[in-house]
């Protein structure tokens, strides 16, 4: 995974909630390209049970809850503030087919093998290489058996450009909101899941993974 994560899990929460007046702004510059292709690739069909973790300001739940009318949608996340920020999107839209709460990726407080689709964006690249592993078993655990997962980090720029904010995170790790470059492909796949596919998308010179992966039935 290269480099590992230059913050401490718990200073996460607090570093987000002052990120959240603001985050909306970066990520459509930066993420929304990402986002928008992660949200096809989930192939999400009306009724299923859907997991966001680290839900952030709902940029992403959104589309869940507009796809997933008649399924049941949940949406985690460590920061209050940025939790607040997606109360406020989803406000418009009757809550009988979503629930948004404070979690922990770590340990979900969701029912084992009980989830039809994971969507995971932007978190893996905050996360020390320890917690990636107990959060791809986490994940495992509440997929039911062949479901379907689609996590988006970001990654190693492919262009001298894109390689940009792999030295801002180092220099200025907090403004960069913690994250660093990483590569999961591999570590998934070690931890029980088959990959279906791998893209690499960069907007305004921002690198982003696309992993799609299906939990396999032989773990
Ligand atoms: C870069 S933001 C991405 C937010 C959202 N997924 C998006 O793409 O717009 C990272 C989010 O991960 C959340 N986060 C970090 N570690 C987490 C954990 N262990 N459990 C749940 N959420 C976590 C942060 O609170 C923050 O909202």
């Amino acid at each position: 995974m290269g480099r590992d994560a230059p913050l401490a899990q718990a200073e996460i929460p607090r570093l987000y909630d002052s990120l959240a007046p603001f985050y909306d702004r970066w990520a459509f510059f930066t993420e929304s390209k990402a986002r928008r292709r992660a949200i096809e690739l989930t192939c999400l069909r009306d009724g299923e049970t859907v997991l966001e973790v680290a839900v952030g300001t709902g940029l992403m739940f959104e589309e869940i809850v507009k796809l997933n009318p008649h399924g049941n949608n949940l949406g985690i996340d460590l920061s209050a503030g940025m939790l607040r920020r997606a109360g406020e999107r989803l406000a418009p839209y009757t809550s009988d087919n979503y629930e948004l709460r404070r979690g922990d990726a770590l340990d979900l407080g969701v029912d084992t093998e009980s989830i039809d689709l994971l969507v995971n964006c932007y978190m893996f690249d905050l996360l020390c290489a320890k917690d990636t592993d107990t959060v791809l078993d986490e994940f495992g655990r509440v997929l039911k058996p062949e479901g379907r997962m689609v996590v988006v980090n970001m990654t190693h720029g492919r262009s001298r450009g894109s390689r940009v904010y792999e030295s801002i995170s180092r220099r200025f790790p907090r403004s960069a909101g913690g994250c660093r470059g990483v590569q999961l492909a591999t570590t998934t796949s070690q931890h029980g899941f088959e990959i279906d596919s791998v893209e690499y998308l960069q907007q305004c010179l921002f690198p982003s993974e696309i992993i799609v992966a299906r939990k396999a039935t032989h773990s």
